[in-house]
């Protein structure tokens, strides 16, 4: 239900019990399979929001700043191709990268609308405040969705840009992805755009150094995950008895974070009224994050009926935007 919050309007489609369902559905189908594994999203509470925001000012962490690169040299030649008023964003976050295409919007003299969507209710709002404050004038409806469930409920007014930044599409799964392309692609109108961010292959040593820094920030934010379940569904894992896995998959081009336990261990998950058994050295996936060649990711896009009309990419080659047209 739509609540009027001076300039903001804030939706949600996550309540509490929706949460709470879905994280049981997943912790519990999860640990029974083989080997076991978790949703990336449940990272995103308030906690590993910000370790993200960490993670995108880490040396090794190269994709923020590529895809920031792109943004600053080509906003405005986006915002011009789009002919867009409103901007909907998939996956929001703290909308830094943001302000350029607002900015470029702006300057084209189109943007009436911004639609950050995202599953961290905390800094979501935290976002949309921070833009209301900063474009007076400007229509800020933020939803709290799940952008696997909910895109068929996301607002439709205006002549639309989605924007799906950051790399996030990599964290779905093949299968997923095309499910997720082509269900957007049916929530789109005649004018509307998609604007896709996505890493591109390179080579490994530098792509297992972005997911397992020095610092152990993203070591933090991978057993965040752990934090969560805990506090939501009343379990007693030890993240500190878990190690941080970063490793690249050759064959499916992608960087697979996981969590490795040090010893065995029983682990009790008073919600589900669940106990599950790690052995000693047994891994748990926790993530999945696709790296790209641009005609794979220009197929799949056409695949689901996108017409990609630009490419663009930073000086290094790391990453890439693609533009792409209903
Ligand atoms: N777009 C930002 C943030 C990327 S981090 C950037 O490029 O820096 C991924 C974001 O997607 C997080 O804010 C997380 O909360 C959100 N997210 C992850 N899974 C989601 C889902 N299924 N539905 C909606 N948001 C999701
Ligand atoms: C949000 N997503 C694109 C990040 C990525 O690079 O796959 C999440 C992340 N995981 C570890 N570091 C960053």
């Amino acid at each position: 239900m739509p609540v009027s919050q001076s300039a903001i309007r804030l939706t949600s489609h996550l309540d509490h019990d929706y949460l709470r369902q879905a994280l049981e559905h997943d912790v519990r189908s999860g640990l029974a399979s083989t080997p076991k594994s978790l949703p990336p999203k449940w990272f995103y509470d308030a906690v590993g929001s910000e370790l993200f925001s960490q993670i995108t000012r880490l040396p090794e962490y190269y994709p923020t700043r590529r895809e920031l690169a792109i943004l600053r040299e080509h906003a405005g030649d986006i915002a011009g191709r789009s002919g867009a008023d409103t901007l909907v964003e998939l996956g929001s976050g703290t909308s830094e990268k943001t302000v350029l295409l607002l900015d470029a919007l702006a300057g084209a003299g189109t943007l009436r609308a911004y639609t950050p969507v995202d599953v961290d209710a905390v800094t979501l709002g935290d976002a949309a405040r921070r833009l209301t404050a900063r474009y007076p004038g400007l229509d800020v409806h933020a939803v709290c969705a799940d952008f696997e469930r909910h895109l068929a409920l996301l607002p439709r007014e205006g002549r639309r840009m989605v924007a799906f930044l950051g790399g996030t599409i990599g964290n779905l799964d093949p299968a997923a992805r095309e499910v997720f392309l082509k269900e957007l692609r049916a929530t789109l109108g005649p004018g509307d755009s998609f604007l896709l961010g996505a890493d591109l292959v390179k080579d490994t040593g530098r792509l297992v150094a972005a997911y397992d820094d020095a610092a152990g920030v993203t070591a933090a934010f991978n057993r965040n995950v752990l934090y969560v379940i805990n506090r939501e569904l009343n379990a007693d894992f030890d993240p500190d008895s878990f190690e941080h896995v970063a490793l690249y998959d050759l064959r499916q081009n992608w960087i697979e974070m996981r969590l490795r336990a040090t010893r065995a261990m029983r682990v009790r998950i008073g919600g589900l009224d669940l106990s599950v058994s790690f052995t000693a050295g047994e891994e748990m996936r926790t993530e999945i994050s696709a790296k790209f060649h641009p005609e794979g990711l220009h197929r799949e896009l056409v695949a689901a009926g996108f017409t990609p009309t630009r490419h663009y990419t930073d000086p290094t080659g790391d990453f890439s935007l693609i533009l792409s047209h209903t």
